[in-house]
């Protein structure tokens, strides 16, 4: 049986992966992170202590749990060295029994944020409003094969050879932006230092997974951002610039695609997303605003104001479609407490026709179609078995269930690891079954 679970943003990003994560790590031996850096942010809430991670796995909050970083990832390893104390402090154990870093992880460097800001910068209002954290050049990097990885770090006389070759390039392009260039001992020194602390680490991540799987075990995938964000499926050129899909998690992790048995979707029971972009069901209105004051809903690694809107069934059932997604856990339902009616997108239409499909361009110029559902007036956030919720938040969960068609397995409905409900669909039976889009 292939006990591999991928857990992938089905929306733009800050879905709440970082709980659901946290919730199924309990029966699960080793979470991993695929793809991605420090762009991400997961805001976890146990015994009512909020921390945020964005490079270690939100499983590493269990005791006795395994988490790794594997070789589809972008590591700055000032930050993760950063987390790593940060989490000792509080108590918990990181060791390099139940901490990996895969040897095959490309390094985010300074100059990569450098240029990320300044690209960004004199992009004026064409910028893609990154998080700033140099994600994008470092995965140019990569896949221009000049990239800087975790091995490297193992070796100074390499290490060294590598960082000239990054600079070699990147220092041409900041100069051509009026940024400064680096000097190779200014990139270097830092490494060095870090590498000490870092070396333990260091490890062939796909190989320990992979004697994980064959024993049985639970692997957990956690994306990170979200499908709406995945360079080739996503909103392009408003993406970030990793495959954030579920596919990506074997490629990022190092193991076969047989590997998977389960795919979670996660999606708010709103949308939101943060940075440039088309977003259909935008609300530029009060009832935005109060999305966002209730939802929180301000970015875990920037602090910018989320934008706010509907849910879109369309980018759901697109999400499903090429995520593949066997269930969906359903988040912050609480949010949603106290409005009159509800607004879900069930359709799209472009100079009046009806779209079939997610479009590839032109998201920009697209009417969503959209339904009215009654909403519910008591706050919900006690709930903890479905029959607690009142019969109007049932019947909003049931029909997003239709129009995505796939099975919710749970439903959060707080902040805490413990407001979230098992969800057994009334509408599908099997939890197990892959459901594409219709
Ligand atoms: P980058 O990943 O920093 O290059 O940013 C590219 C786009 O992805 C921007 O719109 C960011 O706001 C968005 N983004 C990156 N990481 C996240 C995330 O973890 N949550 C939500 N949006 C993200």
């Amino acid at each position: 049986m292939s006990t591999g679970i991928v857990v992938v943003g089905a929306q733009w990003g800050d879905e709440g992966k970082g709980k659901v994560v946290d919730h199924l790590a309990t029966d699960a031996a080793v979470v991993v992170r695929y793809q991605g850096g420090a762009n991400a942010g997961h805001t976890l809430v146990v015994g009512g202590q909020k921390t945020v991670l964005h490079l270690v796995p939100s499983g590493i909050l269990h005791p006795g749990k395994c988490c790794a970083i594997g070789a589809g990832c972008v590591v700055d390893p000032h930050e993760l060295a950063t987390e790593l104390a940060s989490l000792r402090a509080a108590g918990v154990a990181v060791e390099p029994d139940r901490m990996w870093i895969s040897l095959r992880a490309q390094l985010v460097l300074p100059p990569h944020q450098r240029l990320d800001k300044a690209r960004e910068a004199a992009a004026g209002a064409k910028r893609l409003g990154t998080t700033g954290r140099g994600i994008g050049p470092a995965y140019e990097d990569a896949v221009g094969r000049r990239g800087v990885r975790m091995v490297d770090l193992l070796d100074p006389d390499r290490l060294r050879s590598r960082v000239e070759g990054v600079l070699r390039e990147r220092n041409l392009v900041l100069e051509g932006l009026g940024a400064e260039p680096f000097t190779t001992d200014e990139v270097l020194a830092p490494l060095l230092e870090i590498a000490e602390e870092l070396g333990p680490f260091i490890t062939d991540v796909g190989h320990r997974l992979d004697a994980h799987l064959r024993a049985g075990d639970i692997v957990l995938f956690e994306g990170a951002q979200g499908s709406l964000l995945d360079v080739s499926h996503g909103t392009y050129p408003f993406v970030t610039s990793s495959a954030t899909v579920a596919g990506s998690a074997s490629v990022g992790a190092g193991v076969g695609p047989g590997a998977v048995g389960r795919v979670v979707g996660i999606t708010k029971a709103y949308a939101t997303r943060v940075g440039a972009g088309p977003f259909p069901t935008e609300l530029n209105d009060e009832t935005g605003e109060r999305l966002r004051r209730v939802g929180a809903e301000f970015g875990a690694t920037t602090g910018r104001p989320r934008r706010c809107g509907w849910f879109d069934a369309v980018a759901l059932r697109y999400a499903a479609r090429i995520n593949g997604l066997t269930e969906i856990a359903l988040t912050k339902l609480d949010v949603l407490s106290g409005l009159e009616t509800l607004q879900i997108a069930v359709g799209y239409k472009a100079d009046g026709v009806d779209l079939e499909s997610f479009p590839a361009v032109d998201l920009e110029q697209v009417e969503p179609v959209f339904e009215t559902v009654e909403g519910w007036s008591e706050p919900i956030e006690g709930a903890r078995v479905r029959d607690a919720l009142p019969e109007a938040a049932r019947a909003y969960v049931r029909r997003l269930e239709e129009l995505v068609g796939v099975p919710v397995s749970m439903v959060s409905v707080g902040p805490g690891r413990e407001a979230i409900i098992p969800w057994s669909s009334e509408t599908y039976q099997s939890r197990h079954k892959s459901y594409s889009s219709k």
